[in-house]
């Protein structure tokens, strides 16, 4: 009997690392649901790439803004009721400013985006993995968690939050 497909979310897949997260899973055999905010062609491409390069994925882009907290939740709602065996938490914001110069708003949705949405999604694949007995969750960090620069404050502590995960 062959294995199941492992289903994996990851965050913020439209662009960057976490459009090569995707391909990479999708290479491995897994179906892909990622999410974007404001990559939506970047989003469109890469499930269309995805779709004709390993046909056997079932890949599925998923817009939402993870710093906003009610959309947050539903879409936790959704991931739920899914039930994924993987997640990997990519998305996320750098912010650098001088404290003389540091936006509180700023640095508040960079924790938003990078820490609490990531903490939020993993208690939502939680459930089903414990059920499961099987599953794998991943956060994305930054070398800023372990050595920050003058002007890195913020972003260190955000990135030093997703490395103590
Ligand atoms: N590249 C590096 O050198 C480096 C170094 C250290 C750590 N990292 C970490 O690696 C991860 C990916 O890095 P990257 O270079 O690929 O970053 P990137 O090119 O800046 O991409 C950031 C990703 O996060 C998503 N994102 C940002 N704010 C969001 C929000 N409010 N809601 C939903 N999605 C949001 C973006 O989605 P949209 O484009 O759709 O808005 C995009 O997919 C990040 O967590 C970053 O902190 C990267």
């Amino acid at each position: 009997m062959s294995e199941a497909r492992r289903r994996v979310l990851v965050t913020g897949g439209g662009r960057g690392v976490g459009a090569a997260i995707v391909r990479a899973l999708a290479a491995s055999g897994c179906d892909v649901d990622f999410t974007y905010r404001s990559s939506a062609d970047e989003a469109g491409h890469l499930a269309a790439e995805v779709r004709a390069a390993w046909p056997s994925a079932t890949v599925t882009a998923r817009p939402i803004d993870l710093s906003d907290r009610p959309a947050l939740e539903l879409f936790a709602g959704e991931v739920e009721e899914i039930g994924f065996s993987g997640f990997v938490h990519n998305a996320g914001q750098s912010y650098d400013a001088l404290a003389a110069t540091l936006s509180q708003d700023r640095a508040e949705t960079a924790m938003q985006v990078n820490f609490w949405a990531g903490a939020r999604l993993a208690k939502a694949v939680l459930r089903p993995m414990i059920r499961a007995r099987d599953g794998r969750i991943v956060f994305i960090g930054s070398v800023a968690a372990l050595r920050g620069n003058s002007g890195n404050a913020a972003y260190a502590a955000v990135e030093g939050s997703v490395a103590l995960v």
